[in-house]
């Protein structure tokens, strides 16, 4: 099995999962190419049977990088014919979506475009989106009251150790689908 991680960080929380993604994945023997993206970097998804793909969310949307590197890719697909009408599955592609997000005013709806948006590539292209998770991430910006006096109430620290480990169970459940 073919397996990418895929993933968009800037203040290192993403980072934190994405890491979490390839130690677990890697634990459970498999390889996996792991994939940070800067400035919307050339990748080919397709050859992949499992992506995992995450970012953090910034103005409820993914990374800019990440976006570009979507519109990118989504023009390439389209071009090449691999973005059919109705978007046939392609047998045994599947990905899991995730993002880490801090939801200091209206909690995870500011997060679920986030992810949305990065599925539908997927699910343009076929695969089976057979998961969609939401991590709690630290905001580390300007706002320092964001952290503690948001919707979500006190996140900082988060992604914690225990968040890591919650995500790790997923992770080992997704490789024995
Ligand atoms: C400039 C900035 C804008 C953000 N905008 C949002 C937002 O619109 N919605 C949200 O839920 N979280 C927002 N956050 C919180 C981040 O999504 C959260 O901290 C995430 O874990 C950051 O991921 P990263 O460290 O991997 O970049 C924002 C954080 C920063 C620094």
């Amino acid at each position: 099995m073919k397996i990418l991680n895929l993933y968009f960080s800037t203040t290192g929380n993403t980072d934190k999962v994405a890491k979490t993604i390839s130690a677990t994945v890697q634990q459970a023997g498999h390889q996996v190419d792991t994939v940070r993206i800067i400035k919307s970097e050339a990748v080919d998804v397709l050859p992949y049977d499992l992506v995992f793909v995450g970012s953090g969310v910034y103005e409820w949307l993914p990374g800019l990088a990440m976006q570009k590197l979507f519109a990118k890719l989504r023009r390439q697909y389209v071009a090449a014919g691999q973005i059919k009408p109705a978007s046939p599955r392609l047998p045994g592609k599947s990905a899991v979506v995730y993002c880490t997000y801090g939801g200091a005013h209206t909690g995870i709806n500011e997060a679920i475009p986030a992810v949305k948006y990065m599925g539908q590539l997927f699910d343009h292209l076929g695969f089976e989106i057979v998961g969609e998770w939401y991590l709690l991430g630290e905001y580390h910006g300007k706002y320092k009251e964001f952290s503690v006096g948001g919707r979500l109430g006190n996140i900082q620290g988060r992604p914690n150790e225990a968040d890591l480990q919650d995500l790790a169970e997923k992770v080992k459940g997704v490789m024995n689908v």
